[in-house]
């Protein structure tokens, strides 16, 4: 028995972001499964051990996983490994290791990150060239490093044949590419391949994994493709406080999301839930669907009032005050009950606003 109470209604769901889910039940079973007795810590316990063996499966003999807190740690400890004090990243203006992560990558790891503005979050090798000039030129921040993310942060999708070329292009120039795969199940699942086909096939070097979004209860990990592009990890994640002294738990679930298909499983439900929303809202007249929904996001104009009245009956962020786009996202544990009775409540607020 437990002195803890519950403090929230179960039933209540919203459409903020996938990390407003609970954890999925199988993974809260992985979680129980690795208590009681003592393990060493620090990651020399038998999940950590096991969960190599589980990555290789999904990224090739090469891979190594360093299991770590959080996204962001994720990102500041892969890129810190990757580059030299001198070095620096490219990515997407929409980047959250731009936007989202407070500095982090600037403050906890004294990276300078070159910017590219993008119509739909995604670079191109043409549009790394924006940025990746300079070498040799002790005047400019030295770029090493591409950052992708998989999928976007405007819920869009790179095909495996995208993410080559850009791998190809950025090798040509000396670089590596490191990809955010904060969302990275999700985008295998809307592809319909394996992880691979994008990551270790494509020539990615290093990827930040993402478990929470994808029903952990939090853990997310750095996973090395090419060990030549890493150095230090070790030290690093320890010094970036990155380093879980119960690493087991974050291991076991890793292995209980990805030993079998409930990865699979989970986002194709969030993909699913994320067209059904789309297809309910784009038959209302004024919400305007503007984005292509690739991913488990979708991005909706509605007008300002219905948003402040939706947002009273229903947790969502606005994406861009400027224009009034929201975004929605679904989760593995949204239901087609969930979806329809949002659905109904935009066209509710919209009738009213009329
Ligand atoms: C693209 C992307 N990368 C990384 C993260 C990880 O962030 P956190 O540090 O909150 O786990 C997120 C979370 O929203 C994200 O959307």
């Amino acid at each position: 028995m437990t002195d803890a109470i519950r403090r929230h209604d179960p039933l209540v769901k919203s459409f903020a972001s996938d990390n407003y889910a609970g954890v999925h039940p199988e993974i809260l079973q992985a979680i129980a499964l690795a208590n009681e007795g003592h393990q060493i810590a620090y990651g020399a316990d038998v999940y950590t051990e096991a969960l190599q063996e589980v990555f290789r499966r999904h990224f090739g003999p090469a891979a190594e996983v360093w299991p770590v807190f959080n996204g962001t740690g994720a990102n500041v400890v892969a890129l810190r490994a990757m580059t030299a004090h001198w070095e620096a990243v490219v990515c997407a203006e929409s980047a959250h290791i731009h936007t989202d992560e407070g500095g982090a990558p600037e403050r906890a790891a004294g990276l300078k990150l070159l910017t590219v503005p993008t119509p739909d979050g995604k670079l191109t090798p043409e549009l790394i060239d924006r940025q990746a000039w300079g070498f040799g030129d002790e005047h400019r921040a030295q770029p090493k490093v591409v950052s992708i993310t998989q999928s976007t942060e405007l819920g869009t999708l790179y095909t495996p044949e995208e993410i080559k070329a850009i791998c190809d292009h950025a090798h040509s120039l000396g670089m590596l590419v490191h990809l955010d795969g904060s969302r990275i199940t999700i985008a295998a699942a809307a592809l319909d391949v394996p992880m691979r086909a994008f990551t270790t096939d494509a020539g990615v070097d290093v990827l930040s994994f993402g478990g929470t979004k994808a029903g952990m209860m939090f853990g997310e990990a750095v996973v090395v493709l090419n060990p030549d592009a890493v150095r230090g990890l070790r030290y690093i994640r320890k010094t970036q406080m990155q380093l879980a002294s119960k690493m087991r738990f974050v291991s076991v679930q890793f292995e209980a999301l990805l030993a079998g298909d409930l990865w699979r499983r989970s986002a194709r439900n969030a993909l699913a839930m994320a067209r059904r929303l789309a297809d309910a809202v784009r038959g209302i007249p004024g919400v305007e669907v503007p984005r292509p929904v690739e991913a488990n996001a979708v991005f909706a104009i509605l007008p300002r009032d219905v948003t402040e009245r939706l947002q009273k009956r229903y947790r969502f962020y606005t994406w861009n005050e400027a224009t009034g786009e929201v975004r929605w996202m679904t989760a593995f544990d949204t239901t087609e009950a969930d979806v329809d009775a949002f659905a109904a409540a935009v066209a509710e607020e919209i009738r009213s606003s009329v």
